[in-house]
């Protein structure tokens, strides 16, 4: 019974844990599979010396796909079934907007997906720059408008409809129509097109981005601009045309909000696969970024845990922001190291 006890203990540790995982430089890289992801997944589905669940969810600024999807293909992947209950990408938490607005500009990601994104949100009325660009080619002067995406824009009189907010979702795949559509709307009165206003401040409409990375490293040798460089630009330019500093809402890690609204992701998932919604008390994020995963994960009080297998590659700790749990060479060696302090 000794032994009963102690497995009992261990069972309360493992319930009292969750894990928070970055998904890109830490369990796949963009479509390719990192080994130890997959064994780490095995590992807290239950293939454990206690044969129990550990609870884990993805927190990711990537974006630009339907949730749904995007874990289906993380699945496959990972060889583990991910769930969107346990899945935030950047802008997940912007579906409590559409209870604010409902005609909305969406920028940035491949295609029409962002509008789809938007519209599974609950937003009515979704516009996306190229449906301007189809009403007036004249706002993009050096846009090369091709038969195709006219033919799948969606125009009407944009000068006679009032834009609520501008939510950028996802990197913008053509700087500058994206940058003059957003500029001219942000000078507009209430969002009306071929309008400017007399008070920039007060009919200026809100600005909402889903994450902040400067950088995402690809397969170009050199990492490259990220919608944080998009939005730094805009706000440089913006300061530059009126005077006045842009305000703007950003999402995505590591931005405070969105460690809360991860909260409740994993108390709803300790729900879904414990039967009870309480908040674990030790909390690990395992990411790749030091500017990003780490710094959001100090802040909000988890413990961190940096890797080597995506954007950080320095000697020891990083500097600026340290892991709190330490550097490992993968997420396999990270969550050994935390259960065998937790259990
Ligand atoms: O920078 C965007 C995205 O690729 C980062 O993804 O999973 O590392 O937060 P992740
Ligand atoms: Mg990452």
């Amino acid at each position: 019974s000794q032994m009963q006890d102690l497995s009992g203990e261990k069972v309360r540790a493992a319930k009292n844990m969750a894990f928070v995982f970055d998904i890109d430089g830490v369990l796949v890289h963009g479509d390719r599979l990192i080994p130890e992801g997959q064994q780490v997944l095995e590992i807290l589905n239950g293939n454990n010396e206690l044969g129990i669940k550990i609870p884990h969810i993805f927190l990711t600024n990537g974006s630009g796909k339907l949730e749904g999807p995007r874990c289906e293909q993380l699945s496959k992947i990972l060889r583990s079934p991910i769930s969107t209950d346990q899945f935030i990408q950047s802008h997940t938490p912007m579906r409590a907007l559409a209870e604010h607005y409902s005609t909305v500009l969406v920028v940035g990601g491949e295609g029409y997906k962002c509008r789809e994104v938007a519209e599974e949100y609950g937003f009515k009325d979704i516009i996306v720059p190229n449906d301007i660009v189809a009403w007036d080619p004249t706002i993009a002067p050096y846009r090369v408008f091709t038969d195709e995406e006219r033919a799948t824009s969606r125009p009407r009189d944009f000068s006679q409809v009032n834009i609520e907010a501008i939510m950028v979702f996802s990197d913008s795949r053509d700087y500058a129509t994206d940058m003059q559509i957003v500029m001219d709307l942000l000078r507009s009165k209430n969002g009306q097109l071929h309008t400017v206003a007399d008070d920039p401040v007060s009919e200026r409409i809100p600005i909402y981005f889903s994450q902040g990375d400067l950088l995402c490293p690809t397969e170009h040798p050199i990492p490259r601009m990220s919608q944080g460089a998009f939005r730094i630009g805009l706000e440089a330019m913006y300061k530059a045309l009126t005077g006045i500093d842009l305000e703007r809402i950003v999402y995505g890690k590591p931005e405070p909000a969105t460690y809360q609204f991860a909260d409740e992701v994993i108390r709803s998932w300790m729900e879904q696969i414990h039967n009870d919604e309480t908040l674990p008390e030790n909390i690990y994020m395992i990411g790749d970024n030091p500017a990003s995963d780490i710094v959001g994960g100090n802040n909000y009080n988890w413990n961190t845990c940096l890797v080597r297998t995506g954007v950080y590659q320095g000697e020891g700790n990083d500097d600026e922001n340290p892991a709190s749990v330490g550097v490992f060479v993968n997420v396999l060696e990270a969550v050994k190291t935390a259960m065998r302090k937790e259990l």
